[in-house]
């Protein structure tokens, strides 16, 4: 089969890549990061409404401020890692419509959604976003820790008040340590996974 990307680029973005909980004693720079968001903000979304919004947690400060809402299993990892990446959503995403969309009533259309459908679109698309943004950060060497173990509420009253933007999940970044890696878990084959109708 032809491939669009070698075996090489398949491994680092999928087949060897792992969730990583150690982390070598290496920064990541802002370089890094804006390159991350360079690669993932071209991944599609609904009506190219692109609603994620990061905050990168780098400083021993900020990293103080996100560690009380971590679950117990969670903080060791995190308060280790180079960086966090805070995956977050805007619900009000439709006021930079008129930047994302060439549909001049985009805009309008977007705004008279339900807070429901807002919120469907909003967490869908920053999800997706999310997963965009791990293929991303592998792309240019980095490796993720992915996370759920933790407080939304938390995390969106003391990075977000006063504003519609909520907490989606978290992401460690760093470069890996592979020391006491646990075995990798298996997937679902095709046929348990997948039909072709
Ligand atoms: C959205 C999401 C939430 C996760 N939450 C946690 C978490 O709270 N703590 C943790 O240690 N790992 C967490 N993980 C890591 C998964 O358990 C891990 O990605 C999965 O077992 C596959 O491991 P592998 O990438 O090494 O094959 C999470 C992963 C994702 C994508």
């Amino acid at each position: 089969m032809n491939r669009a990307v070698n075996d090489d680029a398949l491994d680092v973005l999928f087949r060897k890549a792992r969730t990583h909980r150690k982390w070598r004693a290496e920064p990541v720079t802002k370089q890094v990061l804006m390159a991350v968001y360079d690669l993932m903000r071209w991944g599609p979304t609904t009506n190219n409404t692109t609603p994620a919004r990061i905050v990168f947690i780098v400083s021993p400060e900020a990293k103080e401020r996100l560690k009380p809402h971590l679950n117990k299993g969670n903080v060791e990892q995190t308060m280790k890692a180079p960086a966090t990446a805070i995956i977050a959503y805007d619900l009000a995403f439709f006021e930079v419509m008129g930047k994302l969309s060439p549909n001049p009533d985009a805009r309008e259309t977007w705004s008279k959604k339900t807070d429901a459908e807002l919120a469907e679109a909003a967490f869908r698309n920053s999800s997706l976003q999310g997963g965009y943004f791990m293929i991303a950060a592998r792309a240019v060497g980095l490796d993720c820790g992915p996370m759920s173990g933790f407080n939304n509420e938390g995390v969106d009253r003391e990075f977000f008040a006063g504003t519609k933007i909520k907490s989606n999940f978290l992401c460690n970044l760093g470069y890996g340590d592979d020391e006491g890696m646990r075995p990798r878990a298996g997937r679902l084959a095709f046929d348990e996974a997948c039909r072709i109708l």
